[in-house]
């Protein structure tokens, strides 16, 4: 692990299908954890104002076609751009709470037929999440939530394969919050669990790097 001799922040981390809240759950924890006086910051990924972001937002949108391992080291090579700007904030003891990471990287990916082992590959030695929150909700509940956007891969067959794959990836820093439930109820499951990871990596918590 990197050792960090100050109060250091925790890297917290919402994954799930598209459409199963995370932006808006994403927003309204760190407002919550501003008002309680934790330094924390909303990031996510793809993060689409870097160059690469711009050809990830390009491809999204299908107004540029990649090859499929190509598009899958744009989107690692967009997370270890930020990978030291990531490890300054935390170690300064700002909490980053992330929309998408590595784990759509892998899952998105693998679902389209690539070997799992090849798609974790090159987020090795990425700065490892403290708490996974996957934000589980069947991917036919998130299409009648106002509908899939026009983007790439928002379509109900895929988002099923997605799925398949997150589970795969569930190690002892993922928590399984059940998105169905209300906005309120699932937003009271997002601070419980995120006030009891700030506090531990505040306690000395080594960060640690994946895919440990
Ligand atoms: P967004 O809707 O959260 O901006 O993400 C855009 C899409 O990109 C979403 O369908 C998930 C996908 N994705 C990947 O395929 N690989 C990745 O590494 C990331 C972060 C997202
Ligand atoms: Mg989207």
């Amino acid at each position: 692990g990197l050792s960090c001799a100050e109060k250091r922040g925790a890297l917290i981390v919402l994954e799930g299908l598209d459409r199963s809240g995370k932006s808006s759950q994403c927003a309204s924890l760190v407002s919550f954890l501003n008002k309680q006086g934790i330094s924390a910051e909303a990031w996510r990924f793809p993060d689409r104002s870097t160059a690469i972001g711009s050809m990830i937002s390009s491809y999204l949108s299908s107004s540029a076609d990649l090859d499929d391992c190509t598009v899958h080291l744009l989107f690692s090579a967009n997370r270890w751009e930020k990978r030291s700007v990531m490890e300054a904030k935390l170690k300064e003891g700002t909490t980053l709470v992330v929309d998408r990471y590595s784990y759509s990287g892998v899952a998105f990916s693998a679902a389209k037929g690539l070997d799992l082992n090849w798609c974790k590959a090159p987020d090795q030695g990425l700065l490892a999440a403290d708490l996974v929150l996957y934000l589980n909700i069947p991917p036919e509940v998130a299409a009648a939530r106002g509908g899939y956007g026009g983007e790439r891969y928002e379509k109900m067959d895929f988002q099923l394969e997605v799925a398949k794959y997150y589970k795969k990836l569930q190690d002892s820093t993922w928590q399984t919050i059940d998105a169905t439930k209300s906005i309120e109820e699932v937003q009271e499951d997002i601070k419980n669990a995120s006030l009891r990871i700030i506090a531990e990596c505040s306690e000395g918590q080594e960060l640690l790097r994946l895919w440990g």
